[in-house]
């Protein structure tokens, strides 16, 4: 229909994902310094109220089928449970999810299935606290193990779990990692490192590529890849364990781009839209909404925004450079 979120490319978005924050209690290597970074002023956040009507009319205005609430840590925000609550209470209801290090999911899994939520996913690089903590710089790895079990108890499945693997630190854990998620039933992705990190620090000769990641997971585990169609508008490619039915996945977003398969926007926590994680230019919502402007003037900056959306995250030309937002304050 006329009133989606399409593009030039004819991609049409039907995920939104929110950031609900751009804080974290964590400090991963790869994501932020050990001091944190200058995080968004208050009176620029999106107030929960404006969340929920964003999302609601992204739903009713734009053919918004899916929300994942993103970071920061999502868990950080005060309102998350009550968001939750309202949004599924839209007509069409949008299937929710959130994307989150896990660290606060033993005391909020119930409670979030309860108001909505219907799965999760979590971020862990490593089976051993000793690595976590210098990974992560905090010692927080019995916690994450926590949450996971919790969000498997109260039904916030299927339980994704996200890794990054950094030479030197975890490299070598590939199989270890898929033994320990096959036997907790949680669904497993690798992730390539992309470059988005508040330091700028990234360098693709220091990156851990699928390629990589399969090599070292055949020593121990027979894959063979998901059939064809199975995939749709993921950005993990899949592969069958030891013939199945569980699963592992690689996000290959360096080295094999699903930019021509995406069907994403973004909402950053201060209310600016971007058509992808690597745009450098950004659209302003939270202006004209604040402006008094009614449901169908956002909606219609919103489509003009994606209408502008690029053909992909251009990692590859030789004019990329980096966004100035940190993944962090993106939302994943
Ligand atoms: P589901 O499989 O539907 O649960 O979601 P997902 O894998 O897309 O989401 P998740 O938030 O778990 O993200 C996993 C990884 O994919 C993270 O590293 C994200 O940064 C990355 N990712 C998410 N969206 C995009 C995107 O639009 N482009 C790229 N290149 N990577 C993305
Ligand atoms: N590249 C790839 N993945 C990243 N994540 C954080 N920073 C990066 C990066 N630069 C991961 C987190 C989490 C997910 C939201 O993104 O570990 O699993
Ligand atoms: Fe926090 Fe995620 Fe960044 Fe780690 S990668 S510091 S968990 S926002």
């Amino acid at each position: 229909g006329a009133h989606v979120l399409i593009d030039t490319y004819g991609r049409v978005a039907t995920d939104l994902r929110v950031s609900l924050t751009d804080r974290c209690n964590l400090r991963c290597t790869y994501c932020m310094p050990e001091e944190g970074l200058q995080w968004l002023a208050k009176p620029d956040l999106l107030t929960d109220d404006e969340i929920v009507r964003l999302i609601g009319l992204a739903v009713t205005h734009l053919g918004i089928e899916e929300v994942r609430f993103t970071g920061g840590e999502p868990l950080l925000r005060p309102g998350l449970a009550g968001i939750v609550e309202r949004v599924a209470a839209l007509q069409p209801r949008p299937r929710m999810s959130i994307t989150t290090n896990g660290i606060g999911l033993k005391r909020t899994a119930a409670a979030l299935k309860h108001a909505g939520l219907d799965r999760v996913n979590v971020s862990l690089d490593t089976l051993r606290p000793d690595v976590f903590k210098t990974l992560t710089r905090r010692d927080r790895h019995q916690d994450v193990l926590d949450g996971l079990r919790a969000a498997s108890e109260a039904g916030l499945t299927p339980v994704k779990v996200n890794s990054v693997l950094m030479p030197g630190l975890n490299a070598d854990e590939a199989p270890d990692l898929l033994a320990w998620a096959l036997e907790h039933e949680y669904e497993l992705r690798f992730i390539e490192q992309m470059p988005l990190d508040a330091q700028h620090g990234w360098k693709r000769e220091g990156m851990v590529t699928a390629q990589d990641i399969l090599a070292s997971l055949r020593t121990r585990f027979e894959l063979t890849a998901e059939g064809e169609g199975e995939r749709g508008s993921a950005p993990a490619e899949r592969w069958l364990v030891d013939g199945g039915p569980q699963r592992v996945g690689v996000i290959a977003s360096v080295t094999r781009p699903f930019c021509a398969a995406c069907d994403r926007t973004r909402l950053t926590a201060d209310g600016q839209i971007r058509t992808c994680l690597f745009a450098t230019e950004e659209t302003d919502l939270r202006a004209l909404l604040r402006s008094g402007a009614r449901d169908e003037e956002i909606a219609e900056l919103w489509r003009k925004a994606m209408w502008g959306k690029k053909a992909g995250a251009g990692l590859d030309d030789p004019s990329f450079v980096q966004p100035e937002r940190p993944m962090s304050a993106i939302g994943g």
